[in-house]
């Protein structure tokens, strides 16, 4: 019976549709094409694995920004800055003696993430508000602490990018955020000097 040309070399031997001898050489490609994906996914495996333990570890410049000192000196009564704490942004607010009084006539139990503005601050210095400039809700920064910036209904601090609202202890009041803005670690080397960190 006559056989398909296209199916089998002059000697009789099969041929597949992609060109090898059914006889060895077919099962060897394949197998190396299979091998050679497997490589490459192993050699991808390694590339995204080592920076993802080099970014585990702290780089040295993050080392040397894990403090940084804050002269407070020229900020008024009333007035914040914007400073940058391990490449966050961190807010330093003098409050005036009547936002002290508009954090402490809250009722705490009534807060979504309850705390006292005093314990949100240091002792003998509840007019000194330091956080985080990071919504708590998806890492915006909040406006409130630039000159002329929006401060939202509860004098503090307002989220733009869906509207959480922060009262003058940087609690959360409204909006989808689910906490306070943080406080972070800090002293006062001095009346004037802080270190965050
Ligand atoms: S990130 Fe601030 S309200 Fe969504």
């Amino acid at each position: 019976m006559a056989q398909d040309a296209g199916l089998a070399t002059p000697d009789g031997a099969p041929v597949n549709q992609a060109g090898a001898t059914e006889t060895g050489e077919g099962v060897r490609r394949r197998d190396f094409i299979n091998i050679a994906a497997v490589a490459a996914a192993g050699v991808g495996g390694l590339a995204t694995l080592v920076p993802l333990i080099s970014q585990m570890a702290p780089s040295a410049d993050v080392l040397a920004e894990s403090s940084t000192e804050v002269d407070i000196s020229a900020i008024k009564p009333g007035q914040a800055i914007k400073a940058m704490y391990r490449k966050q942004p961190l807010f330093i607010r003098n409050l005036t003696a009547a936002e002290v009084a508009a954090a402490g006539k809250v009722d705490v139990s009534s807060l979504r993430d309850p705390q006292t503005l005093e314990q949100r601050t240091k002792e003998g210095k509840a007019n000194w508000l330091i956080t985080m400039g990071v919504c708590t809700h998806l890492g915006c920064v909040p406006l409130g602490a630039g000159e002329g910036e929006v401060k939202g209904e509860f004098g503090g601090y307002f989220c733009p990018c869906h509207g959480s609202v922060y009262d003058t202890a940087a609690r959360i009041r409204k909006g989808p955020a689910p906490k306070n803005l943080e406080v972070p670690e800090y002293v006062f080397n001095s009346d004037t000097v802080v270190k965050i960190g």
